[in-house]
């Protein structure tokens, strides 16, 4: 059966558009149900709108607490009896609640190799540890930031000429890669969280999760 997703953004929404555009060339067995946004001029509400896929506003500054406004999220998702959340630049924090609701079956996308580089400016950090490889992880999200179980890790190579905003640029385009890949894994059951661990093709996969790069 399709899978319905229900995807959380706050700004551009380019990972948003790099899944539509894989659900449209009938890769990923599943279509997004609603995208909804914590900021009203998100870019990423006009792709949905191009794309006839509801998109709706639900401003946290209109909330006294973060309790209230992850519980209205809540209600306005499950109207969509999701099978996935897709967190694609949602930049909030989230509730340990609302992350029990959707245990084992919501992604995050973090713009470094976790777990390397927690939390944000992480471009800016790992070209000032001269590190010689950068790269984005789609994990599943626990109640730690940035520390569920990874699925799948992309790499790029930090040359010497890069910057901070260079480097953004092809950490973005594998992100495009990557975060398409492990929706459709998830929806066609191929990626799966159980209570002892993250499965791959029903076999455990390594804790650093599957590494794009190395494997194809
Ligand atoms: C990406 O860099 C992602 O890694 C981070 O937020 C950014 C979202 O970009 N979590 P976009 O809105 O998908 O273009």
């Amino acid at each position: 059966m399709s899978k319905r997703i229900v995807v959380l953004i706050s700004g551009s929404g380019s990972n948003l558009q790099a899944i539509m555009d894989a659900i449209d060339a009938g890769q990923i067995n599943g279509r997004i149900a609603a995208v909804l946004s914590n900021k009203a001029d998100a870019y990423g509400l006009e792709r949905a709108q191009k794309a006839n896929i509801p998109a709706l506003i639900l401003k946290h500054t209109e909330f006294d607490d973060r309790e209230s406004f992850d519980q209205a999220m809540i209600e306005k998702i499950d109207h969509y009896q999701p099978d996935l959340i897709v967190l694609a630049g949602f930049m909030r924090i989230l509730t340990a609640e609302f992350v029990r609701h959707y245990q084992g079956r919501m992604l995050n996308i973090h713009p470094s190799l976790l777990p390397k580089y927690k939390g944000l400016h992480t471009h800016k950090r790992a070209i000032e540890a001269g590190d010689l490889y950068h790269g984005c992880t789609v994990h599943f999200v626990t109640e730690e930031l940035d520390g569920g179980p990874l699925a799948v890790q992309g790499k790029v190579s930090i040359d010497m000429d890069d910057d901070e905003d260079s480097l953004q640029q092809k950490v973005h385009a594998v992100e495009h890669k990557i975060y398409p890949l492990a929706v459709e894994w998830i929806c066609s059951d191929k990626l799966k969280w159980t209570p002892k661990g993250i499965l791959i093709n029903n076999q455990p996969l390594p804790s650093e999760g599957y590494q794009l790069d190395s494997s194809v």
